[in-house]
């Protein structure tokens, strides 16, 4: 069901995007746009971008975007019709009947079945938790120190005893390929067995309160340790994290902390340390980083404190400040993970850890390679921080690292400023990427710049929407974007309608393009071109093959030759016409 799409532009018009955002953010008007500090993530130099005309914000920095129910969506934390409807009641709009669309049912239906079927197996889990034949799980949970609280705020459930999902599912009405979809289950239609065996299993929630998937703890030392839910149409490892449902809940959250495993994060829970989350298994992506980043306004990283959790503070920091968020890392002392770090020596001990900044961070792992009783342990120690302390952009902040590494080392500041001067820019360099949109855009999609000023100068009404196909662009984002101008619908509706990462990108290339700038004209001219150049030489192919079946006495034949010829010409003015290739 879904509001009439009539009603949403009107509702997308009417709520002038502008007025929305400044409420949030201060606004500067510059040039067509308008543009301040972004609020999904932490910047000093705005890039988040709000264009009045197109009815869209764009961040440059996080790449966040979208309509304005986009923007409502991501400030307070709602989903699309809450959105919608928290935006109809600042515009005393009343709400209409919701639709019937098939089409829109069709496309949503299968990750919405796979959503139900999850959440009716999470139930059907938890609740067989507390059954008999759940008490094998329930006491490993209990032996690891869990309490009833904690085990039902995370609706950990059990999969065990006589308990079949996939046959109590389909007597709930699922079919076997969607429980297979969901990867409840696996195997083939006809001998599907459940994916869960003999685990505790943690259901996976996203901030709207879907239930995406599943990990799966086995009891003691069974192995695999962990069994996850491999992606599936309505669940990606990259997108999401494990206890997104709780830090929605979290109000004034002033960190994150990211931690490895589910249990760390219960353990946290349980322990009253709140905003703990943790990726799925896998390293932390920039996705991730993002979506994080909009719940708290520091993310402190929190992994194991053995080897591997180190070399993976080292990735995730990088990652977090690549994205700009502010970002601190937590060492846990003795190896040990946070789980068992909180439950040895309690919240205040855990309260108590001093979060520090990337920089010092990076430098406390390189002092533990080197012998600073020798001098050639010195020298590379200083070089090695030397390195690191180039990213530091806080005069007083570096004579800090400067003062100590001095006393470390036995160089005096100036030898050590003179190091940081020599050493050459090399990958080695820890200098958060900047995330400034031509670098990035180009290094992504080196074709598609000319493509999204075509479609820039489309959306701006410049371009006769009848001499451009969808098929003119290879990405199916652009494509998409193509499609939907091309029909008249509002970039702000599409992204409505398709919130993915890609797009959003997409369109913010389109976003960026300066479309009184010449060269950006003589883009599109050049695209326009190769575009028409490319349709006229397929209609000379389909001539050449036609004429073949007419005989020469044909009327038909001769007027075809003379529309080849006609083409023949446009070609020739079309190449004579043309710039040096982009
Ligand atoms: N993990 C996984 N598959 C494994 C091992 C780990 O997917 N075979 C993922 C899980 O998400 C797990 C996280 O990596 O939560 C961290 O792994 P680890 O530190 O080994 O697990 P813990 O959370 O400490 O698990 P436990 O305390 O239950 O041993
Ligand atoms: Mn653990």
């Amino acid at each position: 069901m879904r509001y009439p799409s009539a009603w949403l532009d009107e509702l997308r018009m009417r709520a002038d995007i502008v007025q929305i955002v400044s409420s949030y953010v201060p606004l500067k008007k510059s040039g067509r746009r308008y543009t301040g500090l972004c609020p999904f993530h932490n910047e000093k130099t705005p890039s988040f971008s709000v264009d009045a005309q197109k009815q869209l914000y764009y961040c440059f920095g996080c790449k966040a975007g979208g309509s304005v129910i986009q923007f409502v969506m991501d400030i307070e934390h709602l989903d699309f019709q809450e959105a919608v409807r928290f935006l109809a009641e600042q515009l005393r709009m009343p709400l209409p009947e919701l639709q019937n669309d098939p089409g829109y049912e069709k496309r949503r239906s299968l990750k919405e079945r796979i959503y139900l079927a999850n959440q009716a197996a999470a139930k059907l889990y938890h609740q067989n938790l507390w059954e008999p034949q759940g008490g094998e799980v329930l006491a490993y949970l209990k032996g690891r120190g869990l309490t009833d609280a904690v085990i039902r705020r995370f609706g950990i459930g059990a999969a065990t005893g006589s308990l079949r999902i996939g046959d109590a599912l389909e007597k709930e009405g699922f079919t076997q390929e969607e429980l297979l979809a969901a990867g409840l289950t696996h195997g083939h239609e006809q001998k599907a067995q459940d994916m869960f065996f003999q685990r505790a299993v943690f259901p996976i929630i996203d901030a709207y309160g879907n239930v995406l998937g599943f990990g799966g703890r086995a009891m003691g030392d069974a192995k695999p340790k962990y069994l996850n839910t491999a992606d599936t149409p309505a669940f990606n490892k990259r997108y999401h994290v494990f206890a997104a449902n709780l830090l929605r809940k979290e109000k004034g959250l002033k960190r994150v902390v990211l931690v490895e495993g589910y249990m760390d994060v219960v353990a946290l829970s349980q322990f009253g340390v709140a905003g703990a989350a943790a990726t799925l298994g896998t390293a932390l992506t920039q996705e991730q980083a993002r979506l994080l980043s909009r719940f708290a306004p520091e993310i402190h990283l929190c992994y194991d404190g053995d080897a591997a959790g180190q070399n993976a503070t080292l990735r995730g920091l990088e990652v977090l400040e690549s994205q700009r968020v502010r970002t601190r890392a937590l060492d846990i002392p003795g190896g040990l993970d946070p789980d068992e770090f909180i439950r040895q020596n309690g919240a205040d001990a855990f309260l108590a850890l001093k979060p520090i900044s990337p920089v010092s961070y990076r430098i406390r792992r390189e002092k533990e390679k080197y012998d600073l009783g020798t001098e050639d342990g010195r020298t590379e120690y200083a070089k090695a921080c030397a390195i690191i302390l180039k990213a530091v952009r806080e005069p007083v902040e570096l004579e800090n690292h400067l003062k100590q590494l001095s006393v470390d080392t036995g160089y005096t500041r100036e030898v050590l400023l003179k190091q940081m001067g020599a050493t050459k820019e090399t990958r080695n360099t820890y200098m958060p990427r900047r995330t400034g949109f031509r670098r990035n855009a180009k290094a992504e999609k080196p074709a598609d710049m000319s493509s999204s000023t075509v479609l820039a100068l489309l959306s701006a009404g410049k371009l006769p929407k009848d001499v451009i196909t969808p098929e003119d662009f290879e990405d199916p984002d652009l494509k998409l974007i193509a499609e939907a101008l091309i029909r008249g619908q509002t970039l702000g509706a599409l992204l409505d309608e398709n919130a993915t990462d890609s797009l959003r990108q997409a369109v913010g290339a389109i976003l960026s393009v300066e479309i009184d700038d010449e060269q950006a004209m003589n883009m599109a001219q050049e695209c326009f071109a190769q575009a028409k150049r490319v349709k006229l030489e397929k209609e000379l192919e389909e001539i050449e093959r036609r004429v073949q079946n007419y005989s020469n006495e044909d009327s038909l034949k001769q007027a075809q030759l003379q529309r080849s010829l006609e083409i023949m010409q446009q070609l020739k003015a079309l190449k004579l016409s043309r710039k040096s290739p982009l």
